[in-house]
């Protein structure tokens, strides 16, 4: 019985509009394009958008310190993510950006429908507000001292030393990280969505299936501890839209965010003539699925299904969440050369190594993926250089040698070769559930068994013998007929690979259920290698040109949460006395040994060795140091200031380091030839 055709609308999460594209992100899209591929291969009508997330704070100070406009920031890297994205094969039918007119006018008529409803509230409440720069800061772009336990460089949210979470208004000496002025506290009137008149529609639409259970889980407990108001608004100035009846006021980037996803979509209908409606009219039949990372469910499954809902659209039919990567085991890491951008991979590497190496290992839930550098390389070269491209190579030669390059007319194992095309349906039915991980599991356990089948049949010894030399070519019709239908399972992952085989043997595109036919009495091209091994020396190279990519003098962060950096120099401090400056005892220290914090997302414990004397010193360097790193190096410290007892121990003293914070702080050193314990004058 034919399958019957399904209509799909996929996303992937959308990529702020400042910062590269990395190792991390392309789990989200090679996992998304592999089940779009998927469903394609099916025959089904599969739409896939994205866009680039271009509005918010971090955009507009980031473009204001590289002396450009928001507009031609996100326009150069909106390039760069598309030419990463088709690098690695990422095959979106449409790409736009989230500053579109279909985005202004789609978001209004949503924010005009919630205040007509009555789901729209005004109210006035006081925020930080740095008056040199003229703008309302987000808590992120304030510092200063824990008011708790005094701890210096703080966020203006919560203290990473004793836990303490507060109001950017409660820090002490707090300070603007955009101009270093002291924030003052300021009124101002913002628009609330009242997310809690939504609570039974959302409670039904959960209890409908759209999300895995972790999801549901922690939807219930959302539900428990209620839903609050969400701030739709804020003051200019901002990149985004400027709200029709608020003016001066702009609609929150998460506000417009997802919207994106139906404006990207709207594009895609003008240019190819797809009916929107039927895709998000409020009684669509298609489906429409999201791919998201777990960190952002709150908005896909509370914010999102509401704003729809308004709006008078169709929910989500299924909101995918998954887990984000580590590399070796870690979080990525910039002095490990961990912290892998994606154009750094492509120059060292084949993308579709790491398409299959992800899908390898990706299942349904949302547990974290690691990419292991050795691993990566053993299962890459084993499974597809060892066992599958192996097949095409150890019967090709037979055939384009001995048969004038001629398929025999009938298979001498048909079979076997139906095990392979039934085995087709339970693969299907992986890819469908996300079960990616198990279906490259039984993909390579028919590999085996296509391997072991030209093992048993030895070829090579029946074709030295005249009288068995006429089995050799069914025998190489056998496997290279094993491995097209390998290919075409393998398809949604490894599309550049399956082209190559398609064309060496002389097919066109296949579908899922090309299979269901062998290829009997028909010509192929003579075999060139499809794919090499990955060598050692790649994966190092790639580490240590990631490492080059970062070094301090190297580009911009990639985190639109992390504030842009300063964008003027910190004021000089208040003049002092010699004598002031002479009470701090400033020590060359060499770091003896240097370790994570157990919950701490800042600090690192350092042992410092004085000359005789240790410290134990907790300093928040964590964002820009790896401990192994450390061990060894010289440095300098306040040796003379009082203990202070943090919330994981006693520090007995002070490292010194400059910069900003998060990735750009720089751990001072003396020059060669200091020694630890020299005073520091
Ligand atoms: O977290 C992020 O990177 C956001 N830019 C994702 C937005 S997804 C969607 F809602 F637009
Ligand atoms: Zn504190």
């Amino acid at each position: 019985m034919p399958r019957e055709k399904r209509a799909i609308l996929v996303t992937s999460a959308l990529p702020y509009a400042n910062g590269p594209i990395h190792l991390g992100h392309l789990v989200e899209y090679i996992q998304t394009d592999i089940w779009a591929r998927f469903q394609r291969a099916r025959g089904h009508e599969c739409h896939y958008v994205c866009a680039d997330d271009a509005h918010g704070t971090p955009i507009m100070l980031r473009a204001r310190q590289e002396g450009i406009t928001p507009e031609e920031l996100i326009e150069r890297v909106g390039r760069e993510h598309r030419a990463d994205f088709a690098d690695f094969h990422i095959a979106f039918d449409h790409y736009g950006n989230t500053h579109s007119e279909e985005n202004r006018r789609l978001v209004t008529a949503i924010y005009e429908a919630a205040r007509e409803q009555g789901h729209i509230e005004r109210r006035v409440i006081r925020q930080a507000y740095d008056p040199e720069a003229g703008m309302f800061l987000p808590d992120r772009f304030i510092r200063g001292e824990c008011p708790r336990c005094g701890a210096p460089d703080q966020y203006g949210d919560s203290c990473e030393v004793c836990g303490a979470t507060y109001a950017p208004t409660d820090l002490k000496n707090a300070v603007s990280v955009i101009s270093g002025a002291r924030p003052v506290l300021k009124e101002s009137e913002h628009l609330f969505f009242k997310l809690s008149h939504f609570e039974g529609m959302l409670r039904d639409w959960t209890r409908s299936g759209p999300v895995q259970p972790e999801i549901a889980h922690k939807l219930d407990e959302w539900f428990e501890a209620g839903l609050t108001d969400w701030d739709i608004s804020r003051d200019a100035p901002y990149f985004g839209f400027e709200i029709p009846d608020a003016p001066g006021k702009y609609f929150y980037v998460w506000m417009d965010a997802p919207v994106g996803y139906m404006a990207s979509f709207r594009q895609l209908c003008d240019r190819a003539g797809i009916d929107f409606d039927r895709f998000w009219g409020r009684d669509a039949t298609t489906e429409l699925h999201h791919f998201i990372g777990k960190d952002i469910a709150y908005f896909h499954t509370l914010f999102w299904p509401a704003m729809l809902g308004v709006g008078g659209f169709r929910r989500p039919t299924r909101v995918h969440c998954h887990g984000f990567l580590t590399v070796n085991g870690q979080k990525m890491s910039k002095s490990r050369g961990t912290f892998i951008q994606a154009r750094t991979y492509l120059e060292h590497l084949d993308p579709e190594y790491l398409r299959y190496y992800f899908a390898a290992k990706l299942g349904p839930g949302i547990d974290d993926i690691d990419l292991n550098l050795d691993d990566f390389r053993s299962r890459v070269n084993a499974d597809l250089v060892g066992k599958l491209v192996n097949i095409a190579s150890r019967c090709a030669g037979f055939i384009s040698k001995r048969f004038d390059g001629r398929l025999a007319g009938a298979l001498p194992d048909p079979d076997l070769y139906e095990t392979f095309v039934r085995a087709g349906e339970e693969i299907a039915d992986l890819y469908e559930r996300r079960e990616f991980g198990h279906a490259m599991r039984e993909i390579m356990a028919l590999a085996d068994l296509a391997n072991q089948y030209i093992d048993e049949q030895k070829p090579w010894v029946r074709i030295k013998d005249p009288e068995t030399v006429p089995s050799v070519q069914g025998i190489a019709t056998q496997g290279l007929n094993l491995f097209r239908v390998l290919l075409v399972y393998l398809q949604p992952v490894l599309p550049r690979l399956a082209e190559r085989a398609c064309g060496f043997l002389r097919l066109p595109p296949q579908r899922w259920d090309d299979v269901a036919e062998p290829l009997l009495d028909h010509v192929i091209e003579r075999f060139r290698p499809l794919m090499t091994r990955i060598e050692e020396k790649q994966t190092e190279a790639l580490l240590a040109a990631s490492r080059e990519a970062l070094a301090p003098s190297a580009a911009p962060s990639a985190g639109a949460t992390e504030p842009a950096g300063p964008l003027a120099a910190e004021p000089i401090a208040e003049e002092i006395e010699f004598a002031d400056f002479a009470k701090v005892d400033l020590r060359v220290a060499r770091i003896a040994a240097a370790e994570h914090v157990a919950g701490a997302d800042k600090l690192l414990r350092l042992t410092l060795d004085l000359g005789g004397e240790t410290r134990n010193v907790f300093a928040g360097i964590k964002s820009a140091y790896d401990p192994q790193d450390l061990v060894g190096r010289l440095t300098v410290m306040v040796a003379n200031l009082k203990p202070r007892k943090m919330r994981f121990g006693v520090s007995e003293g002070m490292v010194l380091a400059a910069g900003p914070g998060g990735k750009d702080l720089y751990l001072l050193s003396p020059d060669d030839g200091a020694e630890p314990g020299m005073r520091v004058k």
